[in-house]
């Protein structure tokens, strides 16, 4: 219990928010959420326009400069990404370091922390034009690290960016191309990859974008502020849940348990459902929604019938039907769908969170070059409460019973 008197003659108020569920940390011209009502806006364009009619670069460009791209701006936007798609060939020798079993976020981290090493004029950003090579050196070149990482665990030969290829189809080819037999997706698959990373692409003050904010609040460069947004990513609370929803998924259609059986051993509390339950949505998260069907049309079109999809429809079904969900406002989010998505694209559940990651990226730069470019800006420095000893008399070692 906290004694409450002590803790103001200690320190004065403070305000006990565990989890900061209702702190503002800062104010943003981003993102709009509003939970109650299940809305999601990025820089006030609705997040189902969006998914619509707009492309993951597109959605990028209007993160980071506030506004969508005439054609004219969008066509340099890419130019430019294209111009970056390409790692430094000391950069390639730091995957042959790591194990082949590393685990893909590991990779992307340090590889994206490093990529300050091979570009130390962009550790002080000093000029838009500065800002503007950096943020599209990191979200170009995070599709090839990702997909080497991937390379490098299947003892696969690294697959060269192809410039002439759209933003997805080049990830897409980097991850599956074979020397001689390039990879050719459906235009299903792409649109689903694109959508994913759209939806992805920011979420406000989340713990990974938070941890940015928090790391660009020492002055920290973007490198190395945006590989802390990584790590913060992996837990499985945030960017690791897509991982384990499939693995939830599979458990149920191996046969190992039920979905009836797994529901009543969420409700006595051994496991959470995977990919339900938000700290903001309490209604629906708009982004399952538009997954759930974006991965119907993708395996329709692919002529696939994944049993995961039928499990995970089911299991929501049964989910949103029971009091235990329902009172608590534990709806899909969005990870309840996307790994569906991604099994479609061939992508190994290990990277799961990575494909979070590149989709996230314009967001974290967004808010990092908000913060950077805001003049009220503090470094971040939460206070705590002190719940250990009180003061004691310190007792030399041969003393110490
Ligand atoms: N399954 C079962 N019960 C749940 C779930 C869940 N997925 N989520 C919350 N609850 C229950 C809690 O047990 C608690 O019940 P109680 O009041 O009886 O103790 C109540 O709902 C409130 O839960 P909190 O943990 O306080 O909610 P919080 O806002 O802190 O957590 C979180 C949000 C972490 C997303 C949580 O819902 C969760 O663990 N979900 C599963 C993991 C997941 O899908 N994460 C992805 C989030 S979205 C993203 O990061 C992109």
């Amino acid at each position: 219990a906290i004694d409450v008197t002590r803790l103001r003659s200690d320190t004065g108020y403070i305000t006990f928010d565990p989890g900061f569920a209702n702190t503002g940390a800062c104010t943003s011209d981003i993102t709009y959420v509003n939970g109650e009502q299940g809305i999601l806006r990025y820089r006030g364009y609705p997040i189902e326009d969006l998914a619509q009619g707009a492309t993951f670069i597109e959605t990028a460009y209007l993160l980071i400069f506030g506004d969508l791209p005439t054609r004219a701006q969008r066509q340099e936007f890419r130019e430019l990404l294209n111009e970056q798609e390409l790692l430094h060939e000391g950069l390639r020798h730091h995957f042959e370091g790591f194990p082949s079993n590393g685990h893909p976020m590991a990779i992307l981290s340090a590889v994206i922390n490093a990529l300050g090493c091979y570009h130390p004029d962009l550790l002080e950003i000093t000029s838009r034009d500065d800002f503007l090579r950096a943020a599209a050196k990191i979200i170009s070149k995070v599709r090839t690290i990702a997909a080497w990482s991937y390379r490098k665990a299947q003892g696969l030969p690294f697959m060269y960016p192809d410039p002439k290829l759209s933003y997805c189809r080049n990830f897409l080819h980097m991850m599956h191309s074979i020397p001689h037999k390039h990879y050719e997706p459906t235009d299903k698959q792409v649109r689903a990859l694109s959508l994913f990373f759209l939806l992805h692409a920011d979420h406000e003050q989340n713990c990974s974008c938070s941890t940015v904010r928090m790391v660009q609040s020492t002055e920290a460069n973007l490198f190395a502020s945006v590989s802390a947004g990584i790590c913060a990513l992996w837990g499985k609370l945030h960017g690791g849940a897509n991982a384990g929803v499939v693995n939830m998924l599979e458990e149920i259609h191996a046969g190992n348990t039920t979905i009836k059986d797994y529901i009543e051993s969420v409700k006595r509390k051994e496991c959470r459902l995977m990919g339900f339950g938000h700290r903001i949505y309490k209604s629906f998260d708009p982004r399952a929604k538009i997954l759930r069907q974006a991965a119907h049309d993708m395996l329709d079109s692919m002529g696939y019938d994944d049993p995961l999809l039928d499990i995970a429809l089911e299991l929501a079904e049964a989910a949103l039907n029971d009091p235990y969900f329902t009172d608590r406002k534990l709806y899909p989010n969005v990870d309840f769908y996307s790994g569906i998505i991604l099994r479609g694209l061939g992508i190994p559940v290990n990277m799961f969170p990575v494909m979070f990651a590149i989709g996230r990226m314009p967001g974290w730069i967004a808010h990092w070059n908000e913060a950077n470019t805001n003049g009220v800006a503090k470094i971040h420095r939460p206070r705590q409460i002190y719940t250990g000893q009180a003061p004691r008399e310190y007792i030399p070692l041969d003393m110490r019973l």
